[in-house]
């Protein structure tokens, strides 16, 4: 072609078009560098990041800085149940900022009590206290535990037991009622008055409370961070038994596996093994950080003014997002999609097992997943990535697959696609 001829538009536009891509992949690219590069040189080094800075979520997908696309099968850390931005809760938080951001607890605070009317329909729960995090409402409930034991006993009646596995937390309280030494190493001394057992042995749980010196026992129904471990229900049934015949409390963690992720509302349901004291947080709030202590019963009654208290905890911002979330999250349909998905995203899994020799048993309850391999699990989790899949890896070799509530039968097929391709490219590297 003559340089100097004027080519047509229709002609150079898609050289243009992909130049004038590229020019914003760039500028992107450069911003993603520059928050990396501050985030390490300012952020303290609590947390192993990937290199990844996400700016836009839509239900499933994940976009970063980039302009490349993920499917979210971490969620947040089983946070964003209802998927990323859910309408129903972007307006509740826009309204809600409109009105009123934050008033004291020394005031009724109108969307933290319709939120505890919601939560106390939903079980045996009685009255509800607000915080704002999972961590908190642990304390809280252990707080509440020995308080019970001493308005009836006295005191020397405040051990709580805990199960091994489990993860409560990362507070001095929390690391220290967590089943898992490696979370205190460095810390101690942790707060004291806790004992840890085997978890789904009930044996072991009647001689760790044999003394007389237990308030409580908490466990997970569904160990998250442990590796996707999932209680028995008969296991549930003896401690409930335990638990009553020994006037302790149980007290249910639920901050990962409850609100819907396992394909019930409450992961207790699946045994019908009643707590009186639970635990919550993650996907309260749609998102929103916001946690709750539930209680039933006597239980219930333990706290007097004075006892405990957040400045932040159940203020109107967080509760109007969290309102919204667990309506939307019951009146939508989600939890019965959750039901519905996991056991697809279990069936498929299962046959990646089958096919994989490195895949050593999958656990699913709901939309709650761990694949337990052979190997550590890491350079799977960096395969997907590459691959636009996020999934993280929990107790070194566990891959753990947490996709929002709201996920389709075409977003599973997609992601365990991905999660075979590679598995296939570890076996090869092997
Ligand atoms: C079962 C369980 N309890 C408590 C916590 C602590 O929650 P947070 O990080 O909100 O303090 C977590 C967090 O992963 C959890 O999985």
């Amino acid at each position: 072609m003559n340089p100097g001829a004027v080519v047509p538009l229709r002609e150079s536009w898609p050289g243009l078009r992909a130049g004038i891509i590229c020019f914003y992949r760039e500028c992107w690219r450069v911003r993603s560098e520059e928050i990396i590069a501050l985030g390490d040189r300012y952020l303290m080094r609590t947390y192993a990041r990937t290199p990844i800075v996400p700016v836009w979520g839509r239900g499933c997908l994940l976009r970063d800085a980039d302009g490349r696309e993920y499917l979210d099968f971490v969620a947040g850390i089983a946070v964003n149940n209802l998927g990323h931005c859910h309408p129903a809760v972007v307006r509740a938080l826009r309204e809600q900022a409109g009105e009123l951001i934050h008033c004291s607890n020394l005031y009724y605070i109108g969307p933290q009590v319709r939120l505890a009317e919601w939560l106390a329909e939903r079980g045996p729960f009685d009255r509800a206290f607000f915080c704002n995090s999972g961590a908190e409402a642990v304390e809280a409930a252990i707080k509440l535990a020995r308080k019970y034991a001493y308005s009836r006993n006295g005191t020397g009646r405040y051990f709580v037991v805990t199960a091994e596995g489990s993860f409560h937390g990362r507070t001095l309280t929390c690391v220290a009622a967590t089943g898992q030494m490696r979370f205190r190493q460095g810390f101690e001394p942790v707060t004291p008055g806790f004992r840890h057992v085997p978890f789904n042995d009930l044996e072991a749980l009647d001689r760790a409370t044999a003394a007389g010196d237990v308030c409580a026992v908490m466990l997970e129904p569904v160990q998250g961070e442990g590796g996707i471990r999932i209680a028995s229900p008969d296991y549930l049934r003896g401690v409930r038994r335990l638990c009553d015949e020994r006037n302790m409390l149980l007290i249910f963690d639920e901050v990962q596996c409850g609100l819907g992720r396992t394909g019930r509302l409450w992961a207790w349901q699946h045994s019908d093994v009643r707590p009186d004291v639970m635990a919550l947080a993650k996907a309260l709030g749609g998102g929103v950080p916001i946690g709750a202590l539930l209680a039933a019963g006597p239980a219930a009654e333990t706290f007097s003014p004075g006892d405990h208290a957040s400045t932040f905890g159940g203020n109107p911002l967080a509760c109007a997002a969290a309102l919204a979330a667990v309506r939307a999250l019951e009146e939508e349909g989600w939890i019965a999609n959750a039901a519905r998905m996991g056991e697809v995203l279990r069936q498929g899994l299962e046959e990646l097992r089958r096919r994989h020799a490195v895949v050593r048993e999958v656990r699913a309850l709901g939309l709650m997943a761990g694949v337990e391999l052979e190997v550590p699990g890491d350079p799977v989790v960096g395969a997907c990535r590459e691959m636009g899949l996020l999934i993280n890896c929990t107790a070194g070799n566990v891959l753990r697959l947490l996709p929002p509530l709201v996920i389709g039968e075409g977003e599973i097929g997609r992601a365990l696609d991905i999660l075979d391709r590679a598995l296939s490219t570890l076996e090869v590297r092997e």
